[in-house]
């Protein structure tokens, strides 16, 4: 089964907008392989987003994704890559649809509330750098049934 690297950036945890986040994905049938609330380092900041070093917006996103904790998640299920990234909405707010996350919580492109994996390959990268394995857990739940 797919898994995918999803989170919650500095601006929707202040925000309060945790809840509501992993409440669209868990209604949506996916499952939860890991999760934690954490600080992310400047080194880290820097690796995780190391394809954008050369753009102009660098320093402030690492600024910015360090500037308070993270909620970081793993979700498990059939296309969850691209899926998470359909819900999460257009990277700028103001092109987000309504009914994204983007589209109903931000206004900017600088504070658009949440990460997700654009592709298998950094699904995997992004997960090895933010979980362990022995954070990740695998087991059953009814969804294995209902949702499938
Ligand atoms: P990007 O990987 O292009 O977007 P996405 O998060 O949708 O995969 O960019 C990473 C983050 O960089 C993006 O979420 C917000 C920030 N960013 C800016 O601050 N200004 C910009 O012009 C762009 C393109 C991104
Ligand atoms: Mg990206």
């Amino acid at each position: 089964m797919e898994r995918t690297f999803v989170m919650v950036k500095p601006d929707g945890v202040q925000r309060n907008l945790v809840g509501d986040i992993v409440a669209r994905f868990e209604s949506k049938g996916f499952k939860l392989a890991g999760a934690k609330l954490m600080q992310i380092s400047q080194n880290l900041a820097e690796t995780h987003y190391g394809e954008h070093s050369d753009k102009p917006f660098f320093g402030e996103l690492v600024d910015f994704i360090t500037s308070g904790p993270v909620f970081a998640m793993v979700w498990e299920g059939e296309n969850v890559i691209a899926t998470a990234r359909k819900m999460m909405g257009a990277t700028n707010p103001q092109d987000a649809d309504v009914a994204t996350i983007r589209g109903d919580f931000g206004l900017t492109v600088g504070k658009n509330v949440i990460h997700g994996s654009d592709s298998e390959e950094s699904a995997k990268r992004e997960i090895e750098l933010f979980f362990l394995n022995e954070e990740l857990v695998d087991y059953q739940k009814n969804q294995d049934t209902w949702v499938y």
